[in-house]
């Protein structure tokens, strides 16, 4: 079962399709530390480093997948409906009329469900329907896919119409009645030293920072791990906030706090343990939380591609 990926980044969604026994034949970003890490990572892959509007031929693929750049939709970034970004998906239809896989597997956050930007999400199942497959989509929250995090995002999966089948969405396997119990922060980084020099972002606590609660408990899901490291939840260690008044928060005691590290972050995410951040250039801290931040979370990912049924013969 061979798979093509666009929007790779360091390859958060790549490792749940390899986990489901796919073999990337194929990966691409303009990011070159993504292409590094992903490297490292999965030296296998046949990884390009340009705008994938420059592509012209992509490879045979039974499964194509794509989590196009999300800063158009997200609660964090611009919310511009007619943000540049948003026309990305435009290029992965255009891979999805060449290559015509069995099934696809798109990423993005849940904010495009809302009603500003509800005609971007139309205009794709659109797309993705004229292509000639039959179209889902959902919202998915990662913690009940055992991942130590709070992440809703939404899943458009579709499978190619000659097949006649609907794809069905995997049900919660964490923390619901009669699944598994939800995988906490100690036990994505419990085993992790405490003030590893060099690997956390050391910035001040800017008022905006400041304007919300940032800290989970050590028993808890994380909040959400972002691209940006300014804005990264606390580590647990770091003292309790409480609010003083509305958009204005403050630390309980003067007790140390510090963000997680980029490393904390890709564990929250759901990569390995093993997983390897090269020291290549570019390979600032900025960037390393960068594409932890951005990825898709593994065994989220993993969920997804396993529930798709078996057309692959
Ligand atoms: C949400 S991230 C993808 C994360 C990735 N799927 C993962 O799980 O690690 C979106 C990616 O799209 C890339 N990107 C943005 N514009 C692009 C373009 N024109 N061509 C190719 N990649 C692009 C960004 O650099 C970013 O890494």
């Amino acid at each position: 079962m061979k798979a093509v990926s666009l929007f790779s980044g360091c390859g958060g969604s790549d490792a749940g399709v390899v986990a489901t026994g796919f073999e990337v034949v194929m990966a691409n970003d303009i990011l070159p530390y993504a292409r590094d890490v992903y490297l490292a990572n999965h030296p296998e892959t046949d990884y390009q480093v340009k705008d994938v509007s420059t592509i012209e031929h992509f490879p045979a693929a039974d499964l194509l997948v794509g989590c196009y750049p999300c800063q158009g939709f997200s609660q964090g970034g611009l919310r511009d409906p007619n943000h540049k970004y948003n026309t990305l998906y435009i290029q992965f239809a255009r891979a999805l009329n060449q290559i015509k896989p069995k099934a696809f597997i798109v990423e993005n956050v849940s904010g495009m469900v809302r009603q500003n930007f509800r005609h971007l999400l139309e205009d794709q199942l659109k797309l993705f329907r004229e292509a000639g497959y039959k179209v889902k989509a959902e919202v998915l929250n990662a913690a009940h896919f055992g991942v130590a995090q709070e992440r809703r995002r939404i899943f458009i999966v579709g499978i190619r119409e000659d097949f006649n089948v609907e794809y069905q969405f995997p049900v919660r396997t964490h923390g619901g009645e009669g699944a598994e119990p939800t995988v906490t922060i100690r036990d994505a980084i419990g085993d992790l030293p405490e003030w590893p020099e060099g690997e956390f972002y050391s910035r001040d606590f800017h008022w905006y920072y400041m304007s919300r609660d940032r800290r989970n408990g050590w028993e808890d899901t994380s909040r959400t791990i972002v691209a940006n490291p300014r804005h990264m939840p606390l580590h647990p260690m770091s003292p309790k906030m409480v609010k003083v008044q509305h958009n204005e928060w403050k630390f309980e005691t003067d007790e140390p706090a510090r963000r997680f590290t980029y490393r904390e972050a890709a564990r929250i995410q759901g990569f390995a343990k093993d997983f390897v951040f090269p020291e290549t250039k570019p390979a600032t801290l900025e960037m390393k939380y960068k594409v932890a931040g951005n990825a898709v979370p593994p065994p989220l990912f993993k969920a997804v591609a396993q529930a798709l049924p078996n057309i692959w013969a």
